[in-house]
C-alpha cells in the first residue's frame, strides 16, 4: 500500500515510486497542513518543515490568529478568515457570509480509485493504485469537503479531486472550487507553462518565477489554444535529464485556472482548478459538486522524468476503449484536399488512390450535411446532402468498404448556423443573452448543450446517420470560443453555473456516442488543436494537434504537445504543399517523417500528387507499420529542439524492452558545417549493442549514449532521415 496513516504523528504518506507526499494533521484545531512533497524519503516524522513554531501558534488570547494562518503550508485553503494566499474553496451562505476554513474529520484509505460522476478521470484499479479519501469539515457552516489523493504504484503521478458536500442544513452557492494545492518553499524555480494561438498551439515557455502571482488560465469555455491547463516549476538548473520537477495538469476541458504565487516570505502557492471568474454552483441541502481531478507529476530525473510519467499515465490510466493499444488507422482526410467542394465521385476518386497505396481510412470532414457548401449554414441539421452524396453515406461508404477503406465522418455537434434549420426552429436553442445580438465567429453561434433536450436534438440527429452506414470513426470539431454565455433555461441566480455546465454536457453527450457505438474511434479537434487536453483524452485517444499543418511549425507544436501528452494521442497528417497555412514547401519525405510518430495519416488530395510521391506513399506506409508501435508505446525523448537551436531538430522513441530506438531528424535550416552534428542518446540499455541504420555500426547502448549518434550531413533546407537502433547479439 503506497499510502498510510502514522497515529502517533498524525501524518499521511503517499508513496510512488521515486516520491514521498506528506500531509499532517496539525494540533491546533487540527488545520490540515502540507509538509512535504519532493524526492522519495523513507521518514514520516517531518512535520517541522511546516515549521509550526515560526507561524506564531494562536495563543490563548488569539492574537496572532492570523499569521498563523497565513504562514501554515496548507492542503486545501478556504477563504476569508487569516489564510491571504490564493484560496482554493469560497462559499457563500444565504446570509451572505463568504468564510471557511477546513479541519480534519476522518479518513479512508481504499486499493483502487473512485469513479468521478459525470466527468473524466485517470482510473486504476487495487494493484495500481491506492486512494486517500480524507474528510475536512468548517465546524461553523456544518460544511464537509472530502479531499482525494490516489498514489499510482508505477508512476510518480498523484492524482487529486475535491467533493464538496452540503451537509449544511442550508442552501449554499460555490463560488470557487479549485481541485488542488501545493504549498512550498521557492528552490529557484523555472515556471514552465505551455502557451500558443490557433495554428501555433503548445509552445514551450521557460521563465523565472517571479514576486506575486503567475500562471495560466482559459475564460474562452475551452482548454484553448493560448494557454493550456498544465504549468510545472522546474528547478532552474533542471534540464531535460536532471534536476527537479513539480507539474500539475487538469483533466477537465472549459475554463481553467492555475496559478503559481510568491509571496512575501518567498513561500509558494501553485494552484489548479476551474477558473472562479463566472463561476458558482448551488448546492441546495443533501446536495454535492465534484470538482474535476488534477494530476500532480514529482520528477526527479528533469524534464523527461516528468514527461515519461504524464505519457504512461495517460497511455494506461487515462485514455480507453479498444484502440488504448491498438494502432490508430492510417487514414486520408479530405479537407485541405477539397475543403468544401466535393461529391461522391470526388470522394471515391481519392480513396481509389487511397486504397492502391495502402491507406486504411477515409474520413470525411466538414461539408456533408445540409446546405454546407462553405462556412456559412447548416451547423445544426445533420442530415445528409444527397445532392452532393446521392444514395447517402451508405452508397458511399459501401463503395469505400469494397475498396478495403475504412471510413470515418466529420461532426460538429455543439454549434448552430444562424443558416440553419435547427435555428429558424429553435433560436433559443443558442446561448444568447435577452435583449442582445449573440456575437457569431466563424458566422456560427454555441448551442446550449447544457440543456437535455438540446443535447437529444443533436444527438438524435448524428444518431440515425451514423447508423445508417458502416462508419468507425468520427472527428468531432467545435470551432469557437463561447460568447453570450447564458441560458434561457436557468435561473438568473445559476447564471455562473452554465461554462461548467456546457462542459458537462459534451462529457455526457461524448460518452453517449461511445456507448452507443463501442467500436467507435473518437477523434477530438477544436479548430485545430483548441481543445487537447486531458478531459478529451479520456473519450478520444487521439486529438487533432492543429490546423497548421506545414511540417516545420509543426515540430514546434509537436515537441510542445508532447512535453505532457503521448505522441499516440496527437493527429498528425503528411498535408497540402506549399503548406495552406504558410505556403511553405517542403519534401513529401519530410512530411512524412514528422507526421510518423504520431497518429498518422494524409491530408491532401491523393489525385493531385506526382508520380514520386505517389510511390513514396507505401513506404511511409511500412514506416508506421513498422516503427509507429515505438512511437507510440515507448519512452520519448526530446534529443534535440529545432525551437531552441533554430536549426534541426531530432526526437527519439526507445521501446519499453529497450531493443529498439528511433530518432527522427529533421534539418530545417542547412548550414555549411565542417564536422557532423552528434547526438548523445537516450533510454538505451547500457550493456545492449544496437546497430544503427545511418552507419550500419554496431556499439553499446553506453557507446551511443554517451558517445552519440553522428547526424547525416544533409545538403539542403527541411531535409529529414529516419535513424533505426535495433538490438544485435554483441560482436
Ligand atoms: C477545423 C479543423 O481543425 C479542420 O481540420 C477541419 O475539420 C475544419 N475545422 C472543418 O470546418
Amino acid at each position: 500500500m503506497p499510502v498510510s496513516y502514522y497515529e502517533k504523528e498524525r501524518v499521511f504518506k503517499l508513496d510512488t515510486p521515486h516520491s514521498t507526499y506528506l500531509i499532517g494533521i496539525v494540533d491546533v484545531e487540527g488545520f490540515l497542513g502540507h509538509i512535504y512533497y519532493g524526492r522519495r524519503i523513507p521518514d514520516r516524522d517531518m512535520g517541522y518543515l511546516m515549521r509550526p513554531r515560526e507561524h506564531r501558534v494562536p495563543s490563548e488570547k488569539n492574537r496572532e490568529r492570523l499569521s498563523f494562518y497565513d504562514g501554515l503550508p496548507t492542503e486545501y485553503p478556504g477563504h476569508g478568515i487569516g489564510d491571504l494566499r490564493e484560496s482554493c474553496l469560497c462559499v457563500e451562505t444565504p446570509e451572505g457570509y463568504r468564510a471557511c476554513g477546513l479541519t480534519y474529520r476522518d479518513h479512508k484509505i481504499y486499493g483502487g480509485k473512485p469513479k468521478l460522476e459525470g466527468l473524466p478521470a485517470t482510473y486504476g484499479e487495487a494493484d495500481d493504485c491506492t486512494t486517500l479519501e480524507l474528510a475536512a469539515e468548517d465546524k461553523v457552516l456544518g460544511l464537509t469537503v472530502r479531499l482525494y489523493y490516489t498514489a499510482f504504484e508505477t508512476l510518480d503521478a498523484i492524482c487529486r479531486s475535491v467533493r464538496v458536500e452540503n451537509t449544511t442544513g442550508k442552501p449554499i452557492k460555490l463560488t470557487r472550487v479549485l481541485s488542488a494545492c501545493l504549498d512550498m518553499d521557492n528552490q529557484n524555480f523555472d515556471l514552465l507553462t505551455l502557451h500558443g494561438n490557433w495554428a501555433l498551439e503548445r509552445m514551450i515557455s521557460r521563465k523565472k518565477l517571479g514576486w506575486g502571482k503567475q500562471g495560466v488560465s482559459s475564460l474562452r469555455g475551452i482548454s484553448s489554444h493560448q494557454e493550456q491547463p498544465f504549468m510545472a516549476l522546474a528547478e532552474h538548473s533542471a534540464t531535460q535529464s536532471q534536476g527537479q520537477v513539480y507539474a500539475m495538469n487538469f483533466v477537465y476541458s472549459g475554463n481553467f485556472l492555475g496559478q503559481v504565487e510568491m509571496n512575501q516570505q518567498e513561500s509558494l502557492r501553485m494552484v489548479m482548478g476551474i477558473h472562479p471568474t463566472d463561476f458558482c454552483w448551488n448546492l441546495a441541502a443533501g446536495e454535492a459538486f465534484q470538482a474535476p481531478e488534477v494530476v500532480l507529476v514529482y520528477s526527479s530525473a528533469g524534464i523527461d522524468g516528468m514527461t515519461h510519467t504524464f505519457h504512461d499515465l495517460y497511455r494506461n490510466h487515462l485514455i480507453r476503449g479498444p484502440y488504448q493499444n491498438r494502432a490508430r488507422p492510417s487514414l486520408v482526410n479530405n479537407w485541405e484536399a477539397t475543403y468544401f467542394q466535393f461529391d461522391t465521385q470526388k470522394l471515391l476518386d481519392i480513396g481509389r488512390e487511397a486504397a492502391a497505396a495502402g491507406i486504411e481510412m477515409l474520413v470525411l470532414d466538414d461539408g456533408w450535411f445540409g446546405k454546407r457548401n462553405s462556412d456559412n449554414s447548416s451547423l445544426g441539421d445533420w442530415v445528409v446532402n444527397e445532392e452532393k452524396l446521392p444514395g447517402g453515406l451508405k452508397y458511399l461508404v459501401d463503395t469505400l468498404n469494397s475498396m478495403g477503406l475504412r471510413f470515418g465522418l466529420w461532426i460538429e455537434p455543439e454549434m448552430v448556423s444562424p443558416d440553419s434549420d435547427l435555428y429558424r426552429a429553435h433560436p433559443d436553442y443558442a446561448l444568447q443573452i435577452p435583449g442582445r445580438e449573440p456575437t457569431q465567429s466563424r458566422e456560427q453561434l454555441v448551442l446550449d448543450i447544457s440543456r437535455k433536450e438540446v443535447r437529444d436534438c443533436v444527438y438524435d440527429q448524428i444518431h440515425k446517420v451514423l447508423s445508417s452506414a458502416n462508419v468507425e470513426y468520427v472527428k468531432w470539431d467545435m470551432n469557437r470560443a463561447l460568447t453570450d454565455v447564458y441560458s434561457l433555461a436557468l435561473a438568473p441566480e445559476a447564471q455562473g453555473e452554465l461554462y461548467h455546465r456546457f462542459v458537462l454536457g459534451v462529457y455526457e453527450l461524448q460518452e453517449r456516442l461511445l456507448r452507443d457505438f463501442p467500436n467507435l474511434l473518437l477523434e477530438n479537434c477544436s479548430s485545430g488543436g483548441g481543445r487537447f487536453d486531458p478531459g478529451m483524452l479520456y473519450y478520444s485517444p487521439h486529438i487533432w494537434a492543429s490546423d497548421n499543418t506545414d511540417a516545420i511549425d509543426r515540430l514546434k507544436i509537436q515537441e510542445g504537445t508532447a512535453l505532457v501528452y503521448p505522441l499516440s494521442s496527437m493527429g498528425a497528417h503528411v498535408a497540402a504543399c506549399p503548406s495552406h497555412t504558410n505556403g511553405r514547401v517542403t519534401p513529401f519525405e519530410t512530411r512524412g517523417h514528422v507526421a510518423l510518430p504520431g497518429c498518422f495519416g494524409y491530408e491532401l488530395d491523393l489525385t493531385r500528387l506526382t508520380p514520386e510521391e505517389k510511390a513514396m506513399i507505401p513506404g511511409q506506409l511500412e514506416d508506421y507499420r513498422k516503427y509507429g508501435p515505438v512511437f507510440r508505446t515507448g519512452d520519448y525523448y526530446r534529443l534535440a529542439s529545432y525551437s531552441e537551436n533554430h536549426e534541426y531538430d531530432a526526437l527519439m522513441a526507445v521501446s519499453k524492452d529497450k531493443r529498439l530506438a528511433v530518432i527522427d531528424y529533421v534539418q530545417v535550416m542547412s548550414r555549411y558545417r565542417g564536422k557532423s552534428i552528434r547526438v548523445r542518446l537516450n533510454g538505451l540499455d547500457e550493456n545492449l549493442y544496437y546497430r544503427c541504420s545511418e552507419t550500419g555500426e554496431v556499439h553499446s547502448g553506453a557507446g551511443w549514449m554517451f558517445g552519440g549518434v553522428p547526424l547525416p550531413k544533409l545538403n539542403g533546407d527541411f531535409l529529414s532521415r529516419l535513424i533505426v537502433l535495433e538490438a544485435v547479439e554483441a560482436e
